[in-house]
């Protein structure tokens, strides 16, 4: 099903970045938004691209006060021969869809949303960066905006797509970050949202986050909410640990975000001929393996990022460097062929992409 989509184009387009080598994360936004309404009784409607600018929110929406918000993130690649494509966004809806049911939000027709992402796209197709390294960042946004304080699912809300023209997430780029393991606070719990991408799961993460980055860490690893013993994400990210000669990932247990970086590496991995082990690991089994020298890699895994090597790892006071603070030869592999398949330098066999 398709959402009828009006588009009202800006009359003051902004210059595009000059230096597509500067752009950071996030911080540069395109010309237009998408916007939908949502009204119990009635459904989706209003399907509108307009000029970016303030949303129109009232003060007492329950996105605002009971953090009724979810959201997605996901890019658009400019290939060599100046197609642009986007990487199994598909995934992105289904998700958006499961994180939705969690908040009690109203869920979006499949192919009606990824039609809106693929259009909205197309419009702002000129602020896809050509330079290497650079693409597209999409983030889809749902919440609540019901106008009234009561605690209750959503009646009202709204879905929002913004556009932002990205390099590098971590201003270390492809070198590998240092990380402190998270004894205090947690991100998640069983039961709880972890596996939703929703605002409030990343607003518990921060104050772990600024005390990682006060003391000289560029993150934190995420132990579980119930033991605080089992190794949940990283930073942002999933993760994954080369132990052995074996993959070792998180398995998701509900705390865990089911990242569509993590899943395609994985299925790269197995392709490759590894074991890859989606289970339980303690931080003990972890560090005993740094200390005797079995832990050979370790990598972050998410759509900003991509994959982002760990170099060094810090816990009980102790500071553990992997694979000589160096990226290792997975963890580049797989940065290389994620993106290489992104860019459309390698051939998109598993059918992964789509063409706006
Ligand atoms: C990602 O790795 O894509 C993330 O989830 C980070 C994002 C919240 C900026």
């Amino acid at each position: 099903m398709k959402y009828p989509i009006s588009i009202t184009k800006t009359t003051a387009p902004a210059a595009k970045p000059a230096d597509e080598s500067k752009l950071g994360f996030g911080r540069i936004f395109t010309d237009h938004m998408f916007l939908m309404d949502y009204d119990e009784g009635q459904g989706w409607h209003d399907g509108r691209i307009v000029p970016f600018g303030p949303l129109p929110l009232h003060p007492a929406c329950t996105a605002l006060h009971y953090g009724a918000e979810i959201f997605e993130g996901m890019k658009a690649y400019r290939l060599a021969d100046g197609s642009i494509q986007l990487f199994r966004p598909m995934e992105n809806v289904r998700r958006l869809n499961n994180s939705a049911e969690r908040l009690c939000l109203p869920q979006l027709d499949e192919e009606g949303c990824l039609d809106i992402i693929r259009t909205f796209v197309d419009v702002e197709r000129d602020w896809v960066p050509h330079q290497e390294g650079a693409s597209l960042y999409i983030r889809p946004f749902l919440l609540g905006n019901d106008p009234h304080l009561g605690v209750h699912a959503v009646h009202h809300a709204l879905f929002v797509i913004i556009t932002s023209p990205v390099g590098a997430y971590y201003a270390e780029g492809l070198n590998p970050v240092k990380i402190s393991i998270e004894s205090e606070d947690v991100r998640a719990v069983r039961g709880g949202t972890g596996y939703a991408k929703c605002g409030g799961n990343y607003g518990a993460s921060l104050r772990a986050g600024e005390r990682a980055e006060k003391n000289g860490y560029t993150q934190v690893l995420w132990l579980d909410g119930v033991e605080r013993k089992y190794i949940e994400e990283v930073g942002s990210m999933n993760v994954m640990f080369k132990i052995d000669g074996k993959i070792v990932t998180p398995k998701l247990t509900g705390s865990v975000l089911p990242g569509i970086t993590r899943k395609s590496c994985i299925e790269l991995l197995k392709e490759w001929g590894y074991t890859v082990e989606e289970r339980l690991l303690s931080v003990d089994e972890l560090f005993a393996a740094a200390a005797d020298g079995r832990l050979e890699e370790a990598w972050g895994t998410g759509t900003a990022a991509v994959v982002s090597p760990i170099g060094k790892l810090f816990y009980l006071g102790k500071e553990y460097t992997v694979c000589g603070n160096k990226i290792g030869p997975v963890t580049q592999k797989l940065y290389d062929t994620m993106t290489g398949i992104q860019w459309g330098r390698i051939e998109d066999t598993h059918h992964w992409c789509m063409k706006v």
